[in-house]
């Protein structure tokens, strides 16, 4: 027998040990949700800014008594894929609803943001497709773009005569189909995709545009619906797990993708239907996002204080535009200290390092919520404007 499969635990050590020197070793810790926006963790209080309930809806009534509603109604567990038993009638309700919403023809809900993007590529594009993605997707549309087996073209953040340049590159001949893939919002970055741009590159060289609204579901465009609102799309995935404030994913789309993803989309065909509490709290959002514009403005209007008075303090936040705020620090350690340093005096952000940024762009991601009011932030400042004296 070959000597490496003696040890068949042996890498698990060798891969945690390497995390622990490089000092990238992630661990779950145990948090008890208060009152939004405060958090209960390591036996303290604290004033969380690294939550993505960006309405403040996690917690909401209505949600809840949905929920249970829910659940009485129909049960614990879906018992099945929607393809075998398991299409309770409020899929087809909440579907509609949200396409309405949408303002495109069709909906599907699916398990989560996750699960719909390494689903929905692999179901649409062939191994002789052709992706271009923006370099910062979040990891579930790069895995996404390896599932699919063809080639990915990587284009620079943002970076849309980049995109073009590589788009006007002669193609081989057995290319298929050509796709588009963004974020409208970057989760880690905080800043926007130019989706007019994109959407008209993608009509120029008749791309497959696929545009995940995960952050700018229920906080941007009309009613709180996405920033992929009124834009040519050819399909839109979402998540209701952020400012939804509850749990699962839908696409957007044409009436015959949905009809094509029922049947090509194994993260929709090989898996339970969402469970009927989460249904609830989903139906429960859809009717009072609409009717948050105020809130909307009010997270917008803190985001935009917060990133001023940091900016006065010499704070670094990129092109954040968005209730995501970024503060840059570069090294890991660094980041790491000012999160330390903001727990202990009763604030939790945590820090974002590689893998999940590039090396060197270690940061701290502040996530404001309209459940943060204005003392919330202006301890967080006092105590960013503490951090960088004593340096
Ligand atoms: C841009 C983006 N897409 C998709 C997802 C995954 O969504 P979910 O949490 O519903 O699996 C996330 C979650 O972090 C995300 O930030």
């Amino acid at each position: 027998m070959d000597f490496c499969c003696q040890d068949k635990y042996g890498f698990i050590e060798a891969a945690l040990d390497q995390r622990i020197k490089n000092r990238r070793l992630r661990r779950l810790r145990d948090v008890t949700p208060l009152n939004s926006p405060e958090i209960k963790a390591s036996g303290r209080t604290m004033i969380n800014f690294c939550s993505n309930d960006y309405l403040g809806l996690a917690r909401h009534p209505r949600l809840q008594e949905r929920a249970i509603e829910f659940i009485r109604q129909y049960g614990a567990g879906a018992t099945a894929s929607r393809l075998i038993c398991g299409n309770y009638d409020f899929y087809r309700k909440i579907e509609t609803k949200l396409a309405r919403l949408k303002k495109t023809p069709a909906a599907l809900v699916l398990a989560t943001g996750f699960q719909a993007n390494i689903s929905a590529i692999p179901a649409l594009a062939d191994q002789n497709s052709l992706i271009f993605s923006d370099a910062l997707n979040h990891n579930s549309l790069i895995q996404a773009c390896r599932l699919a087996r063809c080639r990915v073209k990587v284009y620079r953040h943002n970076d849309l005569t980049h995109l073009s340049q590589l788009l006007e590159q002669p193609l081989d001949n057995h290319v298929s189909r050509i796709f588009i893939v963004t974020e409208s919002v970057f989760s880690m970055d905080g800043d926007v995709a130019d989706l007019a741009g994109i959407v008209h590159l993608a009509k120029q060289y008749n791309a497959f545009l696929i545009v995940d609204d995960a952050h700018a579901t229920g906080v941007f465009g009309s009613k709180g619906m996405g920033l992929s609102c009124g834009h040519d799309i050819d399909l839109v995935i979402g998540t209701f797990g952020k400012a939804g404030g509850a749990f699962g994913a839908y696409f957007a789309c044409a009436e015959n993708l949905k009809h094509y993803m029922v049947n090509f989309c194994a993260g929709l065909i090989y898996s339970t239907a969402l469970p009927p509490a989460v249904m609830g709290a989903v139906d429960g959002a859809l009717e009072i996002i609409p009717e948050m514009d105020e809130e909307r403005r009010l997270l917008q209007k803190n985001a935009q204080y917060l990133r001023q008075c940091l900016h006065d303090q010499g704070w670094e936040t990129g092109n954040s535009a968005t209730q995501i705020v970024p503060v840059l620090i570069g090294k890991a350690q660094d980041a790491l200290d000012l999160s330390g340093f903001l727990e202990e005096n009763g604030i939790l952000i945590t820090a974002i390092r590689p893998p999940t940024v590039p090396e060197g762009a270690s940061r701290i991601r502040i996530s404001l919520s309209v459940s943060h009011a204005r003392h919330h932030i202006d301890r967080l400042v006092e105590l960013m404007e503490k951090w960088q004296r004593r340096k």
